[in-house]
């Protein structure tokens, strides 16, 4: 094969042997879409497996959405059951533990394990609509515990396991969820992390939950609450293996993702059954050219959407292998995750551009002492991957010779919506290229106006796809104002800025409202702002994102303490760890600088633009309509003085 070297503006054409086996490689597809939507659509809903067939393939009330109306359908049949005529011993879940220790799950063990988790949770009492709370690592039961869910009709709602105590509470008290699925504890660095202390502590602030299963996995010391707290092996032993999945409606929730905002409070993100299935499992199938004999390893987090949609959902729908890590990445050493790769010839592999920047700062000798030439595509996800950290992991990971493709979704979108299809798209190294078919994208105006090619703009959706957000849970009215109130019901704002370049490809240039991604991780500024005026000590505060060269943006805070507050380092580092309390380690600021005053218009709103240049060290520009444009000088050299740019 020939290898290529590629440069900042060449393109990767895919090549031809890829061409030949990709599940998807006939560039018509986008015409034919383009002319048949909805019959587009409901040919690919025959992926899926459906009790009943559909009525109606949309129903679109802009800014309200129902796919396959009238469908009936289970995604943990689709994930499971319809497997296991073809594939009853081909293994679905493949875990290695931080320790080394390796657990698998065929398909057939799979259902097992889910079949009796539903039983046994219905013994607890949970009902079809009821939600439960996922609070688990990245170990087996936490997939279990999701199909098992969905088996039974009750929407899960994960929560990241390294959120904290605080953050728990607040994603069980919104939906007032009374079951909660935790575990003892998991190794994180050749530690044992305390995860059930930590959701103890959380519960003393959330009182709907009844009941809470404990996953027994570290093997550390726990307290169990008499009535409460019951273990899942115990509550599993006396289960019965079978469990006829339920028949849910197309349109029936299947769970509710919490997702940070542009206000204090994360929303609940609600997916419905019908079309999330059909969007991931087409997705998965075409843009990662899922194959019966792949290895595929998403290093994303269960407790993220990217988990929910691609190691867990689309994935196991098409019946592939799914490598699951419990650990760091660079533990015991920098070559832990090409050592997997080598391991379990890993064939797909999707990260996060973060990640990628990492391993690049590391150095080519990490991924140089394995073999990973078994990989045959890559993927990116999360934040803009830069050209130069394209470049690396294509020819690095990628060997020079394996299609990358750069996929852009959200939380609320379910699917990639900007994704090449690796047996059609040539590439461009920092571009995720072109919508997937069926899908309606465009870079707007204020106005919503179509901004010209070359220039930067809202990236917006211009028709409905089948995993489309619903509503934000118990909060329609946030659902209208955030994403269908800036130019009208039929037009989704995503919250980030694109711009299309003369052939059409797309560049996202990242998120232009209040939210920032740190690490590839999504946190909301005022969340982090209302997290730091609940200190007792701070009277006024805002939160930016700080370029950063491997994270993409960190976390950089301006606070206005209290009257007799000491502006003390001390009190800088009482503020951080208050952060991490309340959100949790993916919130630790980088930086925290006192301001007695912060930039604010003559209306008093606070100029975060301004805040946001001040941090990353650039010209601040037009500053006349601050009421107090002294601050300005004032705030430079204090950032200065913290950080050296
Ligand atoms: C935000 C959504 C998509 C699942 C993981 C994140 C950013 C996502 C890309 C990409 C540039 C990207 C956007 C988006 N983003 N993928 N390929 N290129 N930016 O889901 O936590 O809901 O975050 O992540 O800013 O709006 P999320």
């Amino acid at each position: 094969m020939v290898k290529m070297n590629l440069k900042e503006h060449d393109m990767f054409e895919p090549p031809e042997d890829f061409v030949k086996q990709a599940n998807m490689n006939d560039p018509d597809i986008y015409q034919r879409a383009e002319e048949d939507f909805e019959g587009f659509w409901e040919k690919l809903a025959e992926n899926v497996d459906w009790y009943n067939r559909w009525d109606n393939v949309l129903e679109w009330n802009p800014p309200y959405s129902k796919w396959f109306v009238g469908g009936r359908l289970n995604a943990s049949y689709n994930c499971l059951d319809r497997h296991i005529e073809k594939r009853s011993d081909k293994i679905a879940i493949l875990w290695e533990g931080e320790t080394g220790d390796v657990q698998t799950y065929t398909y057939l063990e799979l259902l097992d394990a889910t079949s009796r988790f539903a039983n046994a949770l219905k013994g607890l009492g949970v009902k079809k609509g009821d939600i439960v709370s996922i609070y688990l690592p990245m170990i087996p039961e936490a997939v279990i515990a999701m199909l098992a869910c969905a088996r039974i009709g009750a929407p899960h709602s994960v929560v990241f396991s390294a959120f904290s105590a605080d953050a728990l509470a607040q994603r069980i008290n919104d939906p007032a969820s009374k079951y909660l699925i935790t575990c003892d504890g998991y190794y994180r660095r050749g530690n044992v992390i305390e995860h059930k202390g930590k959701t103890d502590e959380g519960l003393d602030k959330a009182e709907s939950i009844e009941k809470v299963v404990v996953v027994k996995h570290a093997g550390n010391d726990v307290t169990m609450q008499d009535g409460r707290d019951v273990w899942w092996h115990d509550i599993v032993e006396s289960a019965n293996i079978s469990c006829e999945p339920e028949v849910m409606d197309s349109e029936d929730m299947l769970f509710l993702m919490y997702t940070s905002g542009t206000t204090g409070k994360p929303k609940g993100v609600v997916h419905t059954t019908g079309g999330y299935m059909v969007g991931t499992t087409v997705t998965a199938n075409w843009v990662f050219d899922l194959k019966e004999d792949d290895i595929y390893w998403c290093t994303a987090d269960v407790g993220w959407i990217t988990g929910h949609s691609y190691i867990v959902y689309g994935p196991l729908s098409n019946g592939a292998t799914v490598l699951m890590y419990e650990g760091a990445p660079d533990y015991p050493d920098k070559d832990k995750i090409w050592e997997i790769v080598e391991k379990h010839s890993v064939t797909i592999f999707y990260t996060a551009p973060t990640a990628v920047r990492m391993f690049m700062k590391w150095g080519s000798q990490w991924p140089g002492m394995h073999d990973l030439s078994t990989i045959r595509l890559i993927g990116s996800v999360g934040e803009p991957i830069n050209p130069k950290a394209w470049l690396w992991y294509h020819e690095t990971i990628g060997n020079g010779r394996c299609p990358l493709v750069d996929t852009w979704w959200q939380t609320e979108t379910g699917m990639a919506l900007l994704t090449p299809l690796p047996g059609i798209t040539s590439l461009k190294p920092g571009s995720v290229t072109r919508p997937f078919p069926g899908v309606k994208v465009a870079v707007l105006d204020n106005a919503g106006n179509e901004v010209p090619r070359g220039e930067g703009g809202f990236l917006a959706l211009l028709a409905p796809w089948p995993s489309m957000i619903r509503t934000v849970y118990k909060n329609e009215q946030r659902y209208l104002d955030t994403y269908w109130s800036k130019w009208g019901t039929g037009k989704y704002l995503s919250g980030d800025g694109a711009r299309q370049d003369e052939d059409g490809y797309f560049w996202i240039l990242g998120r232009v409202d209040d939210v920032i991604k740190v690490a590839g991780h999504r946190l909301g500024t005022m969340e982090l702002e209302s997290a730091l005026v609940s200190h007792p000590s701070v009277a006024e505060a805002a939160v930016v994102g700080m370029s950063d060269e491997i994270k993409g943006e960190v976390i950089f805070c301006y606070v206005t303490p209290k009257l007799g507050a000491i502006e003390s380092e001390e009190l800088k580092d009482e503020l951080s760890k208050y952060i991490v309390k309340m959100i949790g380690p993916i919130a630790r600021p980088e930086g925290i600088i006192f301001a007695d005053e912060l930039p604010k218009t003559r209306s008093g709103k606070i100029m975060r633009r301004i805040l946001k240049a001040i941090a990353d060290g650039k010209e601040v520009g037009d500053i006349t309509t601050l009421q107090n444009p002294e601050v300005v000088e004032i705030l430079e050299k204090k950032v200065k003085e913290e950080v050296a740019h």
